[in-house]
């Protein structure tokens, strides 16, 4: 949550302002209090009147404006803020702090301030890739001003690629990671989650039974401890939880992509049930049911996402958790992918049918790791979340040694 924090919220002049709207909106719903900035290319996008209506307050924009100057004054609105959000950051108001210049209200209160600020940009292809623009980002950077997206995708203007500003819940989520206190402020984790779906043809696949619900709840005990999480999901039962970055995708080759372009992280939880075997060769059209003749199905082996994780040779996580579904024998089938994989810890579980654990709201899990294997009573499965997330944060929180000798 975001009780009792507030964001000045910079709004450029760009087509992506519309998404503004629904991210004043989000942040509200977290508690948080939104003073909007518009400048005058924003209103052409987005009118004051909405903004307003859904910030809930004044729209300051970039006229002089004696009242304000009287009551507030620029140099303190930019600094009674908890976080300064430019969203959209076009190349014009990136340029112009890059370049020192402050000519306008959104210009001055970025110049004038000792807040954080964190940028959404948001603009052409060419335009983002554009030297000129790359040197002013790398340079903001340097100094210390946060950057969440672009992302890749289709653009307003019908052209693809980087540039199209971030959504407004990746947004929230960068939000919340600089907001929210906790011990795992200023951590970056990556957490996989649900099943993934192997394709068979365009409309067949195979997949398993996890519902996401593990790993769901995991990424939401990470957050509300203040980590910046990245949620990369296959196709799960439950909805991914609020205030992370969400990359979902299908199958265990998309999976490992999302994953290598997460890093670096500081821990990576690999809750995902990931498939161990897909179709040797996809159909490109469905395949028909013909009288007399049954497909005959072949398959290859999956990229395995915690082993390539955890051999890495630069660019590993400093903690990598692992998960091991197992239906006999779980200790000593644990220990061992422990060791094959490669991973620091694993949380072992037994999914036998009876166990009632898979697509379940309970977990018994076996935490293993250097220190040998522990077990923990049978409970809900946030609170089995809460509790990992517990001993991840006294992890990371640890001096280097202290880390290596918690494994
Ligand atoms: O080998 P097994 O599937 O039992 O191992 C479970 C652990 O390995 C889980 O943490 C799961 O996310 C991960 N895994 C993976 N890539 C695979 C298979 C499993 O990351 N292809």
């Amino acid at each position: 949550m975001l009780s009792g924090k507030t964001i000045l919220l910079i709004i450029g002049g760009g087509i992506a302002a519309y998404k503004s709207l629904e991210l004043i909106r989000r942040l509200r719903d977290r508690g948080a209090r939104v003073v909007p900035v518009m400048t005058g290319a924003a209103s052409e996008f987005v009118t004051p009147l909405s903004v307003a209506a859904l910030a809930g307050g004044k729209v300051y924009s970039e006229l002089f404006d004696l009242t304000d100057e009287a009551e507030m004054g620029h140099i303190q609105l930019s600094r009674s803020a908890d976080l300064i959000v430019v969203a959209p950051a076009t190349a014009d108001l990136i340029g112009k702090v890059a370049g020192g210049l402050a000519g306008d209200l959104a210009s001055t209160l970025l110049m004038a301030t000792d807040t954080e600020v964190l940028m959404a940009p948001a603009m052409n292809v060419r335009m983002w890739q554009h030297p000129s623009v790359q040197r002013n980002v790398g340079w903001l950077r340097a100094s210390g001003v946060g950057f969440v997206g672009p992302n890749d995708g289709d653009m307003a203007c019908g052209e693809y690629g980087p540039g199209r500003m971030s959504e407004p819940a990746e947004i929230l989520a960068a939000i919340e990671a600089r907001l929210m206190d906790g011990p795992m402020k200023g951590k970056r984790v990556l957490v996989t989650s649900g099943p993934t779906h192997e394709p068979i043809d365009p409309v067949r696949y195979i997949a398993n039974r996890s519902s996401g619900a593990q790993g769901t709840a995991i990424a939401l005990a990470l957050a509300a401890r203040g980590a910046e999480v990245i949620f990369v999901t296959g196709p799960a039962d439950v909805p991914p939880p609020e205030g992370v970055k969400v990359i979902r995708v299908q199958s265990a080759r998309e999976m490992l992509e999302a994953v290598t372009a997460s890093l670096p992280v500081d821990a990576a939880v690999m809750a995902a049930a990931v498939a161990d075997w897909r179709v040797a060769r996809e159909a490109k059209s469905k395949i028909k049911k013909e009288k007399g003749a049954l497909p005959v199905l072949e398959f290859e082996e999956n990229p395995d996402i915690l082993a390539t994780v955890s051999q890495m040779d630069a660019g590993r996580p400093g903690l990598v958790v692992g998960f091991a579904a197992e239906t006999d024998d779980v200790v000593a089938h644990a220990t061992a992918k422990r060791a094959r994989k490669g991973c620091d810890w694993i949380v072992a579980n037994d999914v036998s049918p009876e166990t009632g654990i898979m697509g379940g709201s309970e977990n018994a899990v076996i935490l293993i790791s250097d220190a040998g294997s522990e077990d923990w009573p049978r409970m809900g499965k946030q609170e089995v979340a809460d509790r990992l997330a517990d001993r991840i944060a006294a992890a990371l929180g640890m001096p280097p040694a202290g880390v290596l000798g918690a494994r």
